[in-house]
């Protein structure tokens, strides 16, 4: 088989490559010729975990290229998959210029049946506006070569998107055509070896489904932070209420974990997109919009706890921020908490000087000499007022307390992903703040 992914950003990029290693040729394209004459030189634009393994060895074997040729790519193509950006626009929802640009493309340039799969998260309905553009473009070719549109979403975790997309959970297909499920059962039957299933239904309620399990995992998200702040409150410990109800099966232990808001490229964008399509038909999702402003207000959380530590009076502290990336194993730090609290505490005269193991650059790129870097995080602590903990890696979990109270000028910890003993840190004689937890 072979198939066209158009864009190569996050998700076109590892469904492109991790098609090509079940054999089927894939041609990844884009319009960003420098983005292209990297990717062929070996240069892989994104932190992914195992992706660029992958990458190389599919592109030894010849399966995977990546061209800016978008006619080429989809000849004798079985498949072509729309993988661009849908960034927000003025007003929230989401910007479709860029996938009907694509969609008009490939009605210009196609001559032979084609399944145009719809892989961006795009707002409910736009597999229709897709199919619509290239009417439209093959009319005004007076051609009449059949096509079938498909929604298929993709629920890839950043940082475990190769392994999502190996072993999927499930897949969904929307498509109300037989001979495009015939196709996509093709491609996607070699990740199904786990006996977990695909999932055919109409394309509606395929574009609908991503929505809502996005909406449904940042609700849970919003609602034990909200949780942990009451916990505070009464006086109680988020983390054996958290234990105590996750153990019910109905509500499961995943997903509830309390810090400082979610963050990312998905959750923000998606929770808001829903909240305008209920909006644009006059319903109002009352439980998203309170999710969202749960999720605002969140993030300034760990900042007030500060805030009110130093009695109001941060000029010329200085802080230690472990973390700057939206969660750990990415550096992408779009929405990320960490730009939150930075900007609070620069507007509060404060200075900061941030380790994180993998988005430096990133951070530069974003915050350039707003704030200091530090080679490691023990460099990150010295003379610090105090750290303040932001994104979980692994390499933060067990610090070594002696080495970190002797570089610290106070020895106070902000923790904002509750990794922390607040009995060990107590008995270190360290003052430890963490989200919803007893830490006195
Ligand atoms: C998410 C979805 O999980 C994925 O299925 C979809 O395709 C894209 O959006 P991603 O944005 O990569 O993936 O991150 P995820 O691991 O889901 O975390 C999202 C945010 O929620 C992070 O900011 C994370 O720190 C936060 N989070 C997650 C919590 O605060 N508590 C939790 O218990 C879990």
């Amino acid at each position: 088989m072979k198939i066209s992914v158009v864009g190569t950003g996050y998700v076109g990029l590892v469904s492109g490559t991790c098609i090509a290693e079940t054999g089927v040729n894939v041609a990844c394209v884009d319009i960003d010729e420098k983005k292209i004459e990297k990717l062929n030189n070996g240069i892989i634009p994104i932190y992914e975990p195992g992706l660029e393994d992958i990458y190389k060895k599919n592109v030894e074997k010849g399966r995977l290229e990546f061209t800016t040729d978008l006619g080429a790519s989809i000849k004798d193509a079985d498949a072509v998959f729309i993988a661009v950006g849908t960034p927000p626009d003025e007003d929230g929802s989401a910007d479709l210029k860029y996938v009907l640009g694509v969609a008009r493309e490939i009605g210009k340039n196609m001559d032979h049946y084609l399944v145009v799969v719809t892989k961006s998260t795009v707002p409910v309905g736009t597999s229709e506006k897709v199919k619509q553009a290239m009417l439209e473009e093959l009319e005004k070719r007076g051609e009449n070569i059949p096509f079938d549109v498909a929604s298929n979403p993709e629920f890839l975790k950043e940082g475990s998107a190769v392994n999502d997309f190996l072993k999927p959970d499930r897949i969904v297909i929307g498509t109300e055509s037989k001979r495009a499920r015939k196709v996509m059962k093709r491609l996607y039957k070699p990740f199904l070896l786990n006996g977990h299933p695909i999932l055919f239904m109409d394309i509606i309620s395929s574009e609908m489904t991503k929505y809502a399990a996005n909406s449904m995992l940042a609700t849970k998200i919003s609602f034990i932070n909200d949780i942990a702040n009451l916990c505070e409150i009464v006086g109680a410990d988020v983390d054996n209420v958290r234990r105590g109800i996750g153990s019910d099966p109905r509500i499961g232990n995943k997903f509830i974990y309390p810090g400082t808001g979610y963050g990312g490229s998905c959750f923000p964008k998606d929770v808001q997109a829903l909240i305008r399509t209920a909006d644009e038909k006059n319903y109002s999702l009352d439980v998203l919009k309170a999710v969202e402003a749960v999720n605002y207000r969140q993030k300034e959380v760990l900042f007030n706890k500060l805030f009110k530590r130093f009695d109001g009076d941060l000029k010329g502290k200085k802080f230690a921020m472990w973390g700057l990336a939206f969660k750990p194993k990415t550096d992408d730090m779009r929405e990320a908490p960490a730009l939150v609290i930075i900007e609070k505490l620069l507007e509060a005269g404060a200075s900061v000087v941030a380790y994180d193991p993998v988005a430096m650059n990133e951070a530069e790129r974003i915050l350039g000499d707003k704030i200091s870097y530090a080679k490691d995080e023990y460099e990150a602590i010295i003379d610090a007022d105090a750290l303040i903990l932001v994104t979980e890696w692994s390499e933060f979990r067990l610090p070594n307390f002696r080495v970190m109270e002797k570089l610290l000028k106070n020895k106070i910890i902000f923790d904002g992903r509750n990794i922390y003993d607040p009995e060990e840190l107590a008995e270190l004689g360290f003052e430890y703040f963490a989200i919803g937890r007893k830490t006195k």
